[in-house]
């Protein structure tokens, strides 16, 4: 089992979006996928068709207590600890228990057998939430808008992971995503080669295509359900297809 945390603390970046769709190839190509929504704000979860999930269900038991994970939801294939706004709570509960930030990485060593991969999505924060999944993390995929706010976040989220190797040294980041490329524009071109010259190692470019994502968020369905071998589906199987070299898993199905 590989567990890799999808981290960017700016908002907007494409975080939920490559955990959705990676995690539904992913499970699509036979390999047994859990996804963890880690945002109050739930999107993973509602973009996934489910609407009534309760804060138990959540990582709270597990991030605040120290209980196992709770039994996920199967939905498209995988498996989902969802989310649900009363993890916000956890912020607070979280600042005064030592250790509560290694919870989440302890809880999974006991479903390491049930999966091969574990993907995290990370809040737009760099609270306890985001640095309880970032210390679970075997990995982390960081996915970074071509645009100037993209490039504006890299200091930033460097100082945070030098934070994070103080307690875990061996973390590193598999593989930075340039997301909502733009070929047509300058700005774009630019700021794609700036994160060619910063960032190794870098995937291929997911360019920006509205329609059918927020389509597919409505539906509350992935991409490879909601519009199969659509010209998002094919970024989508790119996507996977670098995630899964970078984190040496195994990914054979087409778009
Ligand atoms: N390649 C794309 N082209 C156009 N729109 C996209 C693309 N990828 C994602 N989107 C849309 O952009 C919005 C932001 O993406 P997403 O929510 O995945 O980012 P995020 O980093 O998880 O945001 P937050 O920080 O709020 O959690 C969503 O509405 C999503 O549907
Ligand atoms: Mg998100």
């Amino acid at each position: 089992m590989i567990t890799l945390t999808v981290f960017n603390h700016a908002g907007g970046a494409g975080k939920t979006s490559l955990t959705r769709d990676v995690g539904y190839e992913l499970a699509r190509s036979s390999l047994r996928v859990l996804l963890i929504d880690l945002d109050p704000q739930a999107n993973l979860t509602t973009w996934l068709g489910v609407e009534d999930a309760t804060r138990e269900e959540t990582v709270y038991p597990t991030a605040v207590d120290g209980a196992p994970l709770p039994h996920p939801r199967e939905v498209h294939g995988l498996h989902l600890i969802p989310s649900h706004v009363g993890l916000a709570i956890a912020e607070r509960q979280m600042n005064n228990r030592v250790g509560a930030e290694g919870r989440l990485r302890r809880a999974l060593t006991q479903v390491h057998n049930q999966y091969d991969v574990v993907l995290i999505d990370s809040p737009p924060s760099l609270g306890h939430l985001a640095i309880l999944g970032a210390l679970a993390a075997d990995r982390m995929v960081v996915p970074v808008p071509t645009r100037k706010k993209g490039l504006d976040a890299l200091p930033g989220l460097f100082d945070a992971f030098a934070e994070y190797r103080e307690v875990r040294p061996d973390l590193t980041v598999a593989l930075y995503v340039p997301t909502f490329y733009d070929a047509r524009r300058l700005h774009d071109r630019e700021a794609l080669a700036e994160l060619q010259a910063k960032l190794r190692p870098l995937a291929r470019p997911v360019p920006q295509r509205e329609a059918v994502w927020l389509d597919s968020t409505a539906q509350g369905a992935p991409v490879g359900v909601y519009a199969p071998g659509s010209p998002v589906h094919g970024d989508v199987v790119r996507m996977t297809e670098d995630v899964a070299q970078a984190a040496g898993l195994r990914y054979e199905v087409r778009a």
